[in-house]
């Protein structure tokens, strides 16, 4: 495999696709603008909706790009080696262009050829088919034709293989996975199990459908393919040989000044290391939403609510491995020097960032050690009760009177070996929402 670096790997793309008509559309506002119904910008598709329902682009019917993304509905899996809440996504898009025959080709030799990934350690996947669309025998004709194994072409059902938001372009997935050491967890284990054998890598939607309700879909006029690959996880492939994006150059002076802090190294202590990839990811993603052209701030509500819950959650972590809350400047400047060249925005907005993030900082420090202390006054009633599971109201009180966002208590309880209900918090919250 090659051992290409972030700004080599960035590079890559965009010129294996220039070669090939595309032009390169650059980077838009993490932010969304509020017509897609998502807070964020969840993948590179996004902001070229009305393309793929039809306008015509600019740019012509072949485009390219890096894109930031931002996804928080998995927000408890970061922690581990392959979650981030914010990372890059490599695109690509036809717009009424090429179809299936380019693109499996195309995914094929960037892998095999560009990227140097040995064809064993690749799986795709395509959609086993159901009422709104066929089954894509085409796609898995195809992907045998070009070169992959056909051992490892995988049909899946809509619940893991189509890709849609809440309304708008979609279709069924064409899905691609990189193999790794784990061994498969049984004989029917396939890319939709977590067990870690297949992590994906990336997507090719062949998005021939418009989804105007819940259930209901209208063909799009013409057919467009969305790529969207995951630059940190290929990275981290290209460059580790676990696969741990937190080992790649993106996070390496993160690391550095963290366990120089620590005195350990990171990968010997799996509990310490899931904080540190909690600060450094949430530093980096608050960075990232602070500096960005549509100025977010912490509040109580929407976006600004997310990206409070970051800073706290990272708070909560930096406290917990005893680490001087003043120092964090040194870890922002530090993602902000990282990602400045393919975001300038950031240096300009660099004040302001570390200002927030740590006036941030300093409100939730006030409630947060009462807010541990009301915690483990619960977590000794449980234990007298001899229950195993912290109620939603728990949750919410801590919320409520302390500030803790739920997944700062979902990871207390976690080190305390305990569950929570989040079903119950999260009706408590919204009906704590519609009164205020
Ligand atoms: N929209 C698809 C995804 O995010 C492919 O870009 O996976």
């Amino acid at each position: 495999m090659r051992k290409l670096n972030s700004k080599e790997l960035r590079e890559e793309w965009i010129k294996f696709y220039e070669e090939r008509g595309h032009k390169n559309i650059g980077a838009v506002s993490l932010v969304g603008d509020g017509t897609t119904g998502v807070l964020f910008n969840v993948a590179g598709m996004q902001p070229l909706m009305p393309y793929l329902l039809g306008e015509k682009h600019p740019l012509g019917k072949r485009l390219c790009n890096v894109q930031g993304c931002v996804r928080t509905n998995d927000i408890e899996s970061v922690g581990d080696s392959s979650h981030a809440t914010f990372f890059e996504m490599m695109g690509s898009w036809s717009l009424g262009d090429y179809f299936k025959e380019e693109r499996c080709k195309w995914s094929y030799d960037l892998f095999t050829k560009v990227l140097e990934i040995p064809r064993d350690r690749l799986a795709t996947t395509c959609f086993c088919g159901d009422e709104n669309a066929p089954r894509d025998t085409e796609a898995a004709i195809i992907k045998e034709k070009v070169g992959f194994k056909k051992e490892n072409i995988y049909f899946l059902p809509k619940s893991e293989n189509w890709w849609e938001i809440e309304s708008g372009p979609c279709g069924p997935d064409s899905e691609y996975f990189y193999i790794t050491d784990i061994p498969k967890c049984s004989k029917d284990c396939n890319p939709s199990c977590d067990c870690g054998h297949f992590i994906e890598i990336g997507n090719d939607v062949f998005m021939q459908y418009e989804k105007v309700d819940k259930d209901k879909y209208i063909p799009l006029k013409h057919k467009n393919v969305d790529t969207g690959w995951g630059f940190e996880r290929i990275l981290a492939f290209l460059n580790t040989t676990d696969g741990d994006i937190y080992k790649t150059d993106l996070y390496a002076g993160g690391i550095k000044i963290l366990e120089n802090k620590l005195g350990i190294s990171y990968n010997t202590n799996e509990d310490i290391d899931r904080s540190v990839r909690i600060i450094l990811d949430h530093t980096r993603t608050s960075t990232m939403l602070l500096g960005d052209e549509k100025h977010l701030v912490p509040s109580n509500v929407g976006a600004g609510y997310i990206l409070r819950r970051l800073i706290r959650r990272m708070v909560r972590h930096l406290r917990k491995l005893q680490i001087n809350l003043n120092e964090l400047g040194e870890l922002i400047d530090l993602n902000i020097d990282t990602l400045k060249e393919m975001y300038p925005e950031l240096h300009q907005n660099s004040n302001k960032i570390k200002s927030v993030i740590i006036e941030e900082k300093d409100k939730f420090e006030k409630t947060l050690e009462r807010g541990e202390r009301e915690f483990n006054k619960i977590v000794n009633r449980m234990k007298n009760e001899g229950k195993d599971t912290i109620s939603g109201q728990d949750l919410f009180t801590l919320y409520e009177t302390y500030g803790f966002p739920p997944e700062v208590t979902q990871d207390l309880a976690r080190e305390a070996g305990l569950k929570v209900d989040t079903t119950e918090f999260d009706k408590l919250f919204k009906e704590h929402q519609e009164k205020s």
